[in-house]
């Protein structure tokens, strides 16, 4: 039997990723973060100096990329790159390196790579939809603008990088955008997915929920 997979999809600063970590720890699963993917391609092809319009060099990079990932922090080439991926101009252009089909399509077979026993929790806008369409829970996790723009100016500021808060929303607007309407892979809320809104709930009541929801499908 292969191992189940719980997919939680959702839009920027939604918590999608905290949430999935921590339904992932207290079940024992492992985690995917699939963003981190995107965001690492990004990084390798800045870093190789292929420009983000130049397809086939991406979809080189992706397929070609030496990456590691190891207690919850990320490796590029041997280079612990966790800090640089949360960068704001990367998260950016990896929103541009993830509406090529050519990228996605070399992404595939890495990110199925993470599905192990006991069972896999995976996070990102198509786990649920194209990675793992047999995922055993589904959940597209959402919350709105303002509150997710809320979010990221926070962690920006502890992360000592200035931003004002108009830029913020105007800029998760356009992420948004970019990713719902890209012809492959859209961030969409399917409706095999269990609706999560976390506009006026805490951290601990949607990993609650989705502990709950899984417990109630798997029957354990
Ligand atoms: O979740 P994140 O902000 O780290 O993701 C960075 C970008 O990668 C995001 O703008 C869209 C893209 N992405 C994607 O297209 N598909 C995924 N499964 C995960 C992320």
């Amino acid at each position: 039997m292969t191992a189940p997979v719980i997919a939680i999809d959702g839009p920027s600063a939604s918590g999608k990723g905290t949430v999935a970590e921590r339904v992932a720890r207290a079940l024992g699963f492992h985690y995917l973060d699939s963003g981190a993917l995107y965001r690492l391609v990004a990084l390798a092809a800045q870093r190789g100096g292929i420009a983000l319009d130049d397809v086939p060099g991406l979809a080189r990079t992706a397929g070609a990329m030496q990456i590691e990932f190891r207690e919850g922090r990320a490796w590029l080439s041997g280079e612990d790159v966790s800090e640089a991926l949360r960068a704001e101009a990367v998260g950016v252009a990896a929103s541009r390196v993830a509406a090529a089909p050519e990228v996605r399509a070399c992404l595939l077979d890495r990110q199925r790579g993470f599905r192990a026993p006991p069972g896999l929790v995976a996070d990102g806008r198509d786990m649920g939809s194209v990675v793992f369409p047999d995922a055993a829970l589904k959940v597209f996790l959402t919350a709105g603008v303002e509150i997710r723009a809320q979010r990221r100016h926070k962690q920006l500021m502890e992360k000592g990088m200035y931003a004002k808060m108009p830029d913020v929303v105007e800029e998760l607007r356009q992420r948004d955008d970019r990713d719902m309407k890209r012809t492959v892979a859209p961030l969409k809320h399917y409706p095999d997915a269990v609706f999560l809104d976390t506009t006026a709930i805490s951290v601990d009541e949607a990993v609650a929920s989705v502990l709950a929801e899984w417990r109630n499908r798997s029957g354990k």
